[in-house]
């Protein structure tokens, strides 16, 4: 996302705010109802999907052995299709989306535009003047920023209309701790968790190796571009390049895309997905189920329709059905999938143009091959799910678009919407009365700037009162190879209680080479854990494999427990690898050539990048970075 988030986020905030100074006052809230009327407490499939795990993998647990190296990547390439980042590209490495500037620009933006539109401007009048700031800042191109409005005004204009907050808590509430101004009241909200108390903590023993486990792919972040073309710009004015119609940046020697992709701001090519898919049926024909993290559609949101967006899905899930006809697939949804991307309009939003019904409906359907029929009252309600997978291991999809920052319906209310933290609550106490374990997957992880403070701060707070029963949570969105440890208490020195794994995309937009993430997952056995026992990475490099007659040539890149010396996939050991991280330069450069996946054009991360990307880790609550990482900038003296 990055540097292109930060470009929607800043063009979002200058139309948002031409709009806001024609509306005011704002009192439309008061026409709609927030109640929500549906019954989160619905029956739980309790059948179980999977078949006992079979296998016995002698996985090479906890030896530490260097089983591959990888010096030779991309030591065939050129520099002549590269563009090369700037150091400045690393302070957006890691979750730091927004700085300082933003904030600015947006209660900036506010104040200039207040004083000269004035009331009974018409919608081309906005335009104009929206795509008039938008050119003259440099945001983007003309047809880009005009293409911005068309797709986004008829989302904003409603929601100005009926917003009861003014400009600081709109900035506030996208930018979170970068807009200094105090939390915004009406945004508070809290669930309650139930009265039970938490059970005491029992410390329980790793499986013996040699246990029958299960072997799980994560795929994320396909970012399927149907318009690529080999061959168009990669440096391209767009924020979207690689394909027909990119239009070269001025003054530059066109760049021409490879057949597998680009680092360059590309999504992925139909040859990659199919060649990633077919190398993975062929090298991994033992994957036991398949979680798959979302976003699907590619990043032209200026450009997007509903129509698009579903035919990209309907591809890209025949695309994985042909090559997995038999495996059980578990997803989740990305802010891509929607249209506008992003826009997941809360329950009450009941209008057919604004509700995002069409999409739920979509996905519905699409999913019920892989689901039992029990889960679509759910999906259909908000996109979200739970399943048991095997007697005592349940898995829980959470749709994480309903925190989304840039979610603007939510400015009108941010409160639980869907009710899905109310859901999620029940089927975490049913399954803690029933003493099962639980997997969580979703797209926007908990501690992403991305994702609003109050939800966070909730989620939080559910992880903390479930950790015996929730193992492992499973993400994507960020596209870097990263994690999030949760902490007992709002230090990060108190107890790591849970992890949650941030796993590569399979786009390189931006920087990265193509991956995908296999898990091992503790089988069926007395006293099993389901705890994730290791997990490893499979990439390629993109330079070498776009020379002539080349082919991706995917290798594991790594195994977890033997690249970074854990002793386990505890949440405990990852904290210890952060502590670790903190004084040891090359285990960090370890860490961050993976986060890139060894790409030849990952930024130069300095000190202050790598306090960011420190500080990511240890952030499973978002906006709350300065307090919990207090520690790591007095170690950094910064
Ligand atoms: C806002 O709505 C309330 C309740 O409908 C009404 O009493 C009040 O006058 C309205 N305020 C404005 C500024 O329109
Ligand atoms: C948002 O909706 C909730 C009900 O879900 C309601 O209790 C709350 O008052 C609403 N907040 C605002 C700011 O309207
Ligand atoms: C479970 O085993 C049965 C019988 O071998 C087989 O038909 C079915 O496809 C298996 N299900 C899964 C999810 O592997
Ligand atoms: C680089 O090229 C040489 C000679 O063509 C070849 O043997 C080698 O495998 C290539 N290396 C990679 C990483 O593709
Ligand atoms: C590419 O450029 C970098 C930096 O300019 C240089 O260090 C590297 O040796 C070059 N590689 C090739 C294969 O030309
Ligand atoms: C939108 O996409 C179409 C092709 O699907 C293209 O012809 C057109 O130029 C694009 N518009 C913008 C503003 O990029
Ligand atoms: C949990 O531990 C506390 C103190 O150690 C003890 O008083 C309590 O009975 C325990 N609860 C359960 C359910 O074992
Ligand atoms: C399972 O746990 C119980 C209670 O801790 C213990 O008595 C038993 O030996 C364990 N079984 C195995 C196979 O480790
Ligand atoms: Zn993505
Ligand atoms: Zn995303």
């Amino acid at each position: 996302m990055n540097a292109f988030t930060r470009t929607i986020v800043i063009t979002g905030l200058l139309l948002l705010c031409c709009l806001l100074t024609e509306q005011v006052p704002i009192n439309g809230s008061s026409l709609l109802s927030f109640e929500d009327e549906w019954n989160y407490k619905v029956p739980t499939n309790e059948v179980p999907l999977l078949n006992e795990s079979q296998r016995n993998l002698l996985l090479p647990f906890y030896s530490f052995v260097n089983d591959l190296k990888v010096e030779g990547i991309g030591e065939n390439a050129t520099n002549s299709t590269r563009h090369f980042p700037t150091s400045r590209d690393a302070k957006l490495a890691g979750d730091i989306i927004r700085t300082k500037v933003p904030c600015n620009v947006c209660n900036l933006g506010v104040g200039l535009l207040y004083a000269e539109v004035k009331s009974g401007v018409s919608m081309e009048e906005i335009k104009a003047k929206f795509v008039s700031i938008c050119v003259s800042f440099k945001i983007e191109s003309f047809s880009v920023c005009s293409g911005i409005f068309d797709t986004y005004g008829p989302e904003v204009v409603p929601v100005m209309e009926l917003m009861t907050i003014g400009p600081p808590e709109v900035c506030k509430l996208i930018f979170g701790e970068i807009c200094k101004s105090s939390d915004v009241a009406s945004h508070e909200w809290t669930v309650d968790l139930p009265t039970i108390p938490k059970p005491n903590r029992t410390e329980s023993t790793l499986p013996k190796v040699g246990m029958p486990v299960f072997k799980v792919l994560q795929i994320s972040d396909t970012h399927y571009d149907l318009d690529y073309v080999e061959g168009a710009v990669t440096n391209c004015e767009e924020p979207l390049c690689c394909r027909t119609y990119s239009t070269l940046r001025s003054g530059e020697e066109p760049l021409p895309a490879g057949r597998w992709g680009s680092y360059e701001k590309c999504d992925a090519p139909k040859a990659l997905l199919e060649n990633m898919l077919q190398n993975i049926a062929f090298q991994h024909p033992d994957i036991d189920y398949i979680l798959w993290t979302g976003d699907l559609p590619p990043h032209d949101i200026w450009n997007q329709t509903k129509q698009k967006n579903l035919k990209v899905i309907e591809d890209t899930i025949a695309m994985v059905v042909k090559a997995f006809p038999n495996t059980p697939i578990f997803p989740a949804v990305g802010n891509h999938e929607s249209s506008p991307a992003g826009n997941f309009a809360p329950h009450w939003m009941t209008d057919p143009d604004h509700s995002v019904s069409w999409l739920y409906q979509k996905i519905g359907a699409s999913w019920s091959g892989w689901l039992p029929k029990n889960t679509e009252e759910t999906i259909h309600h908000g996109a979200f799910y739970s399943v048991l997978l095997r007697p005592g291991f349940r898995l829980i999809s959470v749709n994480t678009n309903y925190c989304h920052s840039l979610s603007w319906w939510l400015l009108v209310n941010s409160t639980d919407p869907a009710s899905e933290l109310k859901w999620l609550i029940a089927e975490l106490q049913k399954a803690e009365s029933n003493s099962e374990k639980v997997h969580i997957i979703g797209h926007i992880a908990p501690g992403s700037s991305d994702c609003m403070k109050t939800w966070s701060s909730n989620f939080y707070n559910i992880v903390n009162r479930y950790e015996h029963t929730i193992k492992a949570l499973f993400y994507g969105h960020s596209h870097a190879d990263e994690f999030e440890v949760f902490y007992e208490a709002t230090d990060f020195s108190s107890r790591a209680t849970a992890v949650a794994y941030l796993a590569p995309s399979v786009t390189s937009f931006t920087n990265y080479n193509p991956a995908f993430r296999i898990y091992y997952v503790d089988g069926d056995h007395e006293n099993t854990t389901r705890e994730v026992l290791e997990h490893e990475t499979w990439t390629f490099d993109l330079d070498t494999a776009n020379l002539p007659g080349n082919e991706p040539n995917w290798f594991k890149s790594y195994s977890a427990t033997d690249e970074f010396q854990l002793n386990s996939l505890r949440p405990n050991e990852w904290n210890n690898l952060i502590e670790r991280m903190i004084q040891d330069d090359e285990l960090f450069h370890r860490f961050y050539r993976n986060y890139y996946r060894h790409s030849p054009t990952a930024p130069p991360c300095d000190s202050k990048c790598k306090l960011q990307i420190l500080c990511d880790l240890k952030s499973a609550k978002s906006h709350t970075k300065h307090q919990l990482c207090h520690e790591l900038e007095t170690a950094f003296q910064m």
